[in-house]
C-alpha cells in the first residue's frame, strides 16, 4: 500500500470513529421531537365488576388499574376518572398520583389532570378522556 493509500484509509476510519456517536445522537433528536402519538381509541365501552379481584384497586380512594389501554381512577374524592393510559409525548403509559390528583408519565416527566388536560410537557396535547358511570357495582367506561 502507497503512503497517500494508506493516509486516505486512516482519515476514512478517524472520521468513523469521531462522527458516529454524534450522527447517532442526532437520531435520537429526530425521534424525541416527532409528532405525539395519538392519543386514546375511540368506540370504548367496557363494564368493570367492582367485586372481582382483578378490579379491587378500584375500590380504594386513589386506587387504579389499566384496561384496554385505559386507565382507570379513584381520585382521592372517590370520583371515578379514565382516560387514555398512552402517554401523548411518546406513548408510555402514565400513572395515576393520587396525591396530587393528577396522571404522571414516568418516561419524561409529563403530568395530566383528571380529566386529562395537559399540565405540563414534553407532551404537547392531552390525554383523551372517557365517561364513567357507577350502577351499584358495575362501573362502566365509555366514549
Ligand atoms: S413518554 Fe415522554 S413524557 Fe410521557
Amino acid at each position: 500500500m502507497k503512503r497517500y493509500e494508506f493516509l486516505t484509509v486512516l482519515g476514512a476510519s478517524a472520521g468513523t470513529v469521531i462522527f458516529a456517536p454524534f450522527l447517532a445522537s442526532c437520531s435520537k433528536d429526530i425521534t424525541a421531537t416527532s409528532d405525539p402519538i395519538p392519543s386514546g381509541a375511540s368506540g370504548v365501552d367496557f363494564t368493570l365488576d367492582l367485586t372481582q379481584a382483578a378490579n379491587a384497586p378500584l375500590l380504594t380512594n386513589g386506587g387504579s388499574l389499566v384496561k384496554s389501554g385505559i386507565i382507570v381512577a379513584k381520585t382521592s374524592g372517590g370520583v371515578y376518572v379514565a382516560v387514555a393510559a398512552a402517554c401523548t409525548h411518546e406513548g408510555a403509559n402514565v400513572v395515576f398520583d393520587s396525591a396530587n390528583s393528577k396522571f404522571h408519565c414516568p418516561n419524561h416527566g409529563s403530568n395530566f389532570g383528571t380529566n386529562g388536560s395537559l399540565l405540563n410537557g414534553p407532551a404537547t396535547t392531552a390525554l383523551k378522556l372517557y365517561n364513567t358511570q357507577l350502577t351499584g357495582t358495575s362501573l362502566r367506561v365509555f366514549a
